[in-house]
């Protein structure tokens, strides 16, 4: 059970750069194809899709550890509370901006729903990461 923690833990911590990684996509993408008032293709539905897909397995992640570590009892508030609630605030932003975005009528309006709800996750991730990490 230790050493499953362990390991949990480590990709859950490590993770991190995945998500991080299709966030910036998933934003550029969907920020040029709103600028350029591109059509919607099957690439920007397939890294809105990786990005969300991401931030899902980070979550699932970090509740396993959440709940091998019984974080509940612990004393640690930021590790305990504050980061998995910034962290599933955010995910609630991808999730409702997809929705936003599947129900826009045209690809310029889902190319904005996903720029504006992608960075307010990102934005939130990115805290939320540099929180944890200490940097701040
Ligand atoms: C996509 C969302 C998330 C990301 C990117 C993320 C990222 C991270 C990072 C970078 C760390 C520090 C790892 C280290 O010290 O090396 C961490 C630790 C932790 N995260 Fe998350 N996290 C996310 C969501 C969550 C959620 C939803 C929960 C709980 C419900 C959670 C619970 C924890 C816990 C308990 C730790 C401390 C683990 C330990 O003891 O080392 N995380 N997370």
């Amino acid at each position: 059970m230790e050493t499953l923690q362990a390991a949990l833990a480590n990709a859950h911590g490590l993770w991190r750069y995945v998500v991080l990684i299709t966030a910036g996509l998933a934003i550029g993408k969907s920020l040029i194809g709103w600028l350029e008032r591109r059509e919607w293709q099957v690439v920007d539905e397939r890294i809105a899709v990786y990005f969300i897909m991401a931030v899902d397995i980070g979550v699932t992640l970090g509740v396993l550890v959440w709940l091998l570590e019984t974080r509940w009892n612990g004393t640690d508030v930021l590790r305990s509370w504050r980061h998995p609630a910034t962290m599933l605030v955010a995910a609630g932003a991808v999730h409702v901006g997809w929705i936003r975005a599947k129900a826009a009528p045209t690809a310029t309006g889902r190319f904005a729903r996903c720029t504006l709800f992608f960075a307010i996750a990102g934005v939130i991730i990115l805290a939320g990461v540099l929180q944890i990490q200490g940097t701040f």
